[in-house]
């Protein structure tokens, strides 16, 4: 059998990330609306201080506008909520991400919480958390997004009937990810640390999204022939003594390529795709709050 396909992330983000542009350009010629976008970082981890600069970047090649907050790792709780009010009401601004994770002596929770649910492009927000699971309009969690997008490019859009598996129940990506595939129509199974018969489970599905943070954990007799196989993972591992990381997604690639039709590689396939979806839900989230029908 040939080898799976390998399916650039890269690519597909950039050609959404254009078609972003665009709307954007049209928003301000139509409504005289430019979508504002609001980063908030406490702290400075550098992972965090990475993403948040790419965001950064990403926000104002789109045409946005971006807003940015650093603020230190001692930051109160009280001086966050604060700024999220403001946030809040500020009419510049249409969304908001308050990049995690936050320091232990904030509550993660009560920050979300604050946040309108209609600024709430990261979608964590349980308005929005419960809009995607009883299956109303909401914004949604854009990692998930971006995977949704990626299958169905795959897949040709209809992905009704279809075995979907999704190894990792996390708020942020494995929940939102299995709600949406069951809003697609598949048939759903939800994986993790206590599933019995994993590699087993897996082997009966046609789409498998790995979002556990366990590197290399998926292999190839674990994949259905020809089987769809989106990698969210994203860990570092340290390569040499001088400490040196090689990001590694939870399959393994070299493995899985025997079997899978199509795999996303890491880097360069989910990754790029979060930052594209959270452009376009910024958009979105523009549009609602002007009472405009999104694009
Ligand atoms: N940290 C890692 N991923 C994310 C994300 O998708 N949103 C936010 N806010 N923080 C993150």
């Amino acid at each position: 059998m040939a080898e799976a396909k390998r399916i650039d992330g890269k690519m597909l983000a950039e050609r959404l990330r254009d078609k972003v542009a665009e709307q954007v350009r049209a928003l301000k010629d139509l409504h005289g609306l430019t979508p504002g976008l609001a980063v908030v970082l406490v702290g400075n981890d550098p992972a965090s201080e990475i993403y948040v600069r790419n965001k950064h970047k990403m926000t104002t090649h789109a045409g946005m506008k971006s807003f940015e907050h650093k603020l230190p790792a001692e930051t109160t709780q009280k001086e966050l909520l604060t700024l999220i009010e403001g946030l809040n009401s500020d009419p510049d601004v249409h969304g908001i991400l308050v990049q995690l994770p936050l320091p232990d002596h904030i509550d993660e929770q009560a920050v979300l919480a604050a946040i309108d649910p209609a600024k709430d492009v990261d979608g964590f927000h349980v308005v929005n958390a419960g809009k995607l699971a009883t299956g109303a309009d909401g914004l949604v969690p854009c990692t998930p997004l971006g995977c949704l997008l990626l299958i169905k490019e795959q897949l040709g859009g209809d992905l009704s009937g279809k075995r979907a598996i999704v190894i990792g129940r996390s708020n942020i990506v494995g929940k939102p990810m299995a709600a949406m595939l069951l809003r697609e129509n598949c048939t759903v199974t939800i994986a993790h640390s206590r599933t019995q018969g994993l590699a087993e489970e897996c082997a009966r599905a046609e789409i498998l999204v790995a979002a556990v943070g366990r590197a290399k954990m998926v292999k190839e007799n674990w994949v259905k022939k020809g089987a769809l196989v989106i990698d969210v993972g994203m860990n570092r591992l340290t390569e040499d003594a001088d400490g040196n990381s090689k990001l590694t997604g939870d399959v393994d690639y070299d493995d899985v390529k025997k079997t899978a039709g199509a795999v996303t590689p890491v880097p360069g396939g989910v990754g790029p795709m979060t930052i594209a979806c959270l452009l376009k839900n910024t958009v979105t989230a523009a549009c609602g709050l002007n009472g405009i029908e999104a694009p």
